[in-house]
């Protein structure tokens, strides 16, 4: 009992809770940060990927209007008879003279650098663009389809020099003479620049390697004073641009990513571009290369992660209210919680307290006990051994003698009486109720009373109408009853009667219902120093009282879940309730 552990001072829910609390707004926040982030880099991802097919369509719009344009260059030439008769002749001067400022024209106003005429074998007969070189066979992709199908056609030509170029050949027949061909070509890279403009972004354009040689690409360069970089990729070179330089982040891995089919998000001094590839495909068919888009996102980039800043400072703002108003509930919730965690700290020491002294309390009453039975013991004990030696000194003396062993008998019946009492005491633990109507018990009991008082005290008894049955133990209770009734008796003098009582009554301490059985008598009162040991057994004011009807009378009245007690009554005499519940 002394070595109860008391629990440990418990932890605070407050801090336990807050932890568990903020952990899950940061995960929530981090989540929904994430999520949005997430969202934005999809859109912008489903953005550009939607763009490259844009610039690819754009672009292709571009050619086809070019084209056209080239149609009607062809056609003028061809509608021309000045040029249709030196063509005829074959004259290059007849050309060079009805042709050039047509050309000039051409060249200045609409961006056309190839004007050929070509003979019907494919051979060159005159370049307006470069008249000295002449004689040799074309047998680039347009022109075969052209000769083959016998129409004109047109597409990108990769030339040997790296330049792109779209061409339109057009086979050039008078009635059912073929003359020959008319070639007009441009470079593409104001084409380029309008589609980068057009749809705001900037654009490159990638040649594969397999489609070139180094030293006839450097040749081109050097010709048309590029400082063009054949190794700065592995498989494609940079053959024209809208920006001044490609970002020096945009390396070999992030192209692998490209040609992969992937978007990619690159750094480039300070700014965020994303970048996507369309491919590119010449006259013939062959995917000869990328166009290459960089978007600057930086603007976009920048206002969304202000808004980004603003949503988590929101957040943040929102969280730390609903965190600030938890702190508080909390705290007071805490604050109870160590308070009664207090209070039943303080109620367990109390109880093991409690549990010391009722063990003290027990203890010390079986000492009164034994002290008790010691005493009425001893007493007619010593008279016996007294007795005893006296009459075997007497021995001589019969008449003394039986007086003696009168003396002797009456001590040896006094003690038997005695453990009789004890044995009656000892009975009373054991505890059967019933119902029991209680005005046969009482009659019965003051029968039995009548018998064993030699005064004949009268005895009144006042029941309910009608009188009740109680559930309790009859003969227990019909014990209590003539103790009290005994020592109503003893403790009246004349002939002052006795007064049995039955009344209904309450609980002063719990409020149960119960009945109070009360035993009056008009006798000597109680004395005032016995008042507060009547219950005590073996105490007694009577020369050959035990002290045990009392205690009996408590017993009785404790195994019913009842108490028993006692007073004065003004009028004289004293009065026992033992109160018994419903
Ligand atoms: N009706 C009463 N009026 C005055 N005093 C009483 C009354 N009943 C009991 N007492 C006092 O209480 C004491 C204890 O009573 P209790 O019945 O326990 O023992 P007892 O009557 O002395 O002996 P026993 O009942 O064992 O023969 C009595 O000695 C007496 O002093
Ligand atoms: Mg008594």
């Amino acid at each position: 009992m002394d070595n109860q552990a008391f629990p440990t001072r418990p932890k605070s829910i407050k801090a336990a809770f807050l932890r568990a609390f903020g952990l899950a707004l940061l995960v929530i926040m981090g989540v929904f940060a994430t999520a949005i982030y997430m969202a934005e880099a999809k859109v912008r991802d489903r953005d550009l990927a939607e763009r490259a097919p844009a610039v690819a369509a754009l672009f292709a719009v571009k050619l086809g209007k070019d084209s056209a344009l080239m149609h009607a260059v062809g056609h003028a030439m061809m509608g021309n008879a000045a040029i249709a008769q030196a063509f005829r002749q074959r004259n290059r001067q007849a050309l060079e003279d009805q042709g050039r400022e047509l050309f000039e024209i051409l060249r200045t106003d609409h961006r056309i650098t190839h004007l050929y005429f070509d003979l019907p074998d494919r051979v060159n007969l005159y370049r307006f663009h470069s008249p000295d070189r002449y004689g040799d066979k074309i047998d680039r992709a347009t022109m075969l389809q052209a000769h083959s199908r016998s129409e004109p056609v047109n597409g990108l030509e990769l030339g040997p020099l790296g330049t792109l170029t779209l061409r339109m050949v057009m086979p050039w027949r008078q009635g059912r003479q073929h003359l020959g061909y008319i070639e007009v070509g441009e470079e593409i890279e104001h084409l380029i620049s309008e589609v980068s403009a057009t749809l705001a972004v900037d654009l490159a354009v990638l040649v594969n390697k397999r489609y070139l040689a180094e030293p006839q690409w450097q040749q081109g360069q050097d010709m048309m004073n590029r400082q063009g970089d054949w190794s700065r990729f592995a498989s494609h070179v940079v053959q024209a641009q809208t920006m001044t330089g490609l970002p020096a982040t945009l390396d070999e891995t992030v192209l692998a990513r490209l040609l992969a089919g992937k978007t990619v998000k690159i750094k480039d001094q300070g700014r965020s571009l994303h970048a996507a590839l369309a491919p590119l495909d010449d006259a013939a068919g062959h995917h000869i290369g990328e166009l290459l888009l960089i978007r600057d996102i930086s603007d976009l980039e920048a206002t969304f992660n202000g808004y980004m800043a603003v949503v988590i400072l929101l957040s943040l703002g929102v969280a730390a209210g609903v965190f600030g108003v938890f702190y508080v509930a909390l705290e007071r919730v805490d604050k109870d919680y160590q308070r009664q965690h207090e209070l039943e700290h303080r109620l367990l020491r109390m109880n093991t307290e409690h549990q010391r002294i009722l063990q003290l309390e027990k203890l010390s009453a079986l000492g009164t006990m034994v002290g008790g039975i010691a005493h009425q013991l001893n007493n007619p004990l010593v008279g016996v051994v007294n007795m005893a030696e006296l009459a075997a000194r007497e021995a001589d003396d019969p008449d003394r003698t039986r007086e003696l062993l009168d003396e002797i008998q009456r001590a040896g019946r006094d003690c038997r009486s005695f453990v009789r009492r004890m044995l009656e005491f000892s009975k009373v633990s054991r505890f059967e109720s019933r119902p029991t109507p209680i005005a046969d018990l009482i009659n019965d009991t003051v029968l039995m009373f009548r018998q064993t008082e030699a005064r004949h005290l009268p005895v009144a008894v006042e029941l309910p109408d009608p009188p009740p049955e109680l559930l309790i133990d009859p003969i227990l209770v019909r014990h209590a009853l003539f103790n009290l009734l005994q020592n109503a008796a003893q403790a009246t003098d004349g002939q002052a009667g006795i007064t049995i009582r039955l009344v209904a009554g309450t609980d002063e301490d719990s409020g149960a219902p119960g009945w109070s059985l009360i035993v009056a008598d008009q006798g000597r009162g109680i004395a005032p120093e016995a008042l507060d040991k009547l219950f005590v057994p073996f105490f007694t004011t009577r020369s050959d009282g035990t002290g045990l009807g009392l205690p009996v009378v408590q017993q009785v009245a404790l195994l019913h879940h009842g108490h028993v007690s006692a007073r004065n009554r003004p009028q004289g005499g004293a009065e026992f309730a033992l109160w018994l519940p419903r």
